[in-house]
């Protein structure tokens, strides 16, 4: 049930056309159960295994047909396929890691922001760490029916942002620093019908880690 590097990309499913590159459902860094009490086993589970698989399934099944497909009008059919759960793939890929066990429950580094770039900037563009989730979580909370909530860094002014998107659709305007789902799918079994406790607790299992990476290499000071 667990992979032991956090990196690993490993299938879950086998490709069975040679010719195209199939997506695969990436492993994830840590347990099923590793998320609890905040995120409980039985979501992780179906989300990862059943939902996220899913969107794999029928990307690849749209790219299929869309490589044998002769005629723009049979492009132009598979726009929305692809749009969907392409998103769906590439959204729950960076949700996966940037959710780590928590540390307020001895299980990992999940929820803590350390000295930093990137605590440096949430301070300059929310004043604080407090602030920023306040304001992340009244934002997300607004979303009408499913979608996704981010903290961004806006490529021209190279500030963060909060922003969302709707359905599946993948965040293009700015450099995904953090993405929450709020499909219900992601909180339902556990909260039930109050998405503001599910986002009040997601915070402690922020891989902060992880958004320090993407944060410094979507600010350019990778050194990668
Ligand atoms: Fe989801």
């Amino acid at each position: 049930m667990q992979n032991k590097n956090p990196r690993q990309t490993q299938s879950l499913t086998t490709s069975s056309s040679a010719e195209t590159m199939a997506h695969t459902l990436p492993l994830l860094p840590y347990g099923y159960d590793a998320l609890e009490p905040y995120i409980s086993q039985e979501i992780m589970v179906l989300h990862h295994t059943k939902h996220h698989q899913t969107y794999v399934n029928a990307l690849n099944a749209a790219e299929a047909s869309y490589a044998k497909s002769s005629t723009p009008k049979e492009r132009i059919a598979l726009q929305a396929a692809l749009k969907f759960n392409g998103g769906g793939h590439i959204n729950h890929s960076l949700f996966w890691k940037n959710l780590a066990p928590s540390a307020a429950v001895n299980k990992g580094t999940g929820g803590v922001l350390k000295d930093g770039p990137l605590k440096t900037a949430i301070v300059e563009s929310f004043g604080s760490l407090e602030n920023l989730q306040k304001e992340f979580n009244a934002t997300t909370a607004a979303i009408q029916g499913s979608g996704w909530g981010w903290l961004g860094v806006n490529p021209s002014t190279k500030r963060l942002e909060i922003t969302t998107t709707a359905n599946q659709d993948p965040l293009l305007s700015h450099v995904p620093i953090i993405g929450v789902d709020i499909w219900e799918h992601a909180f339902y079994l556990q909260y039930k019908n109050v998405k503001a406790d599910y986002l009040t607790a997601i915070w402690n299992v922020i891989n902060f880690e992880e958004a320090e990476l993407r944060y410094a290499e979507a600010v350019g000071t990778s050194k990668l």
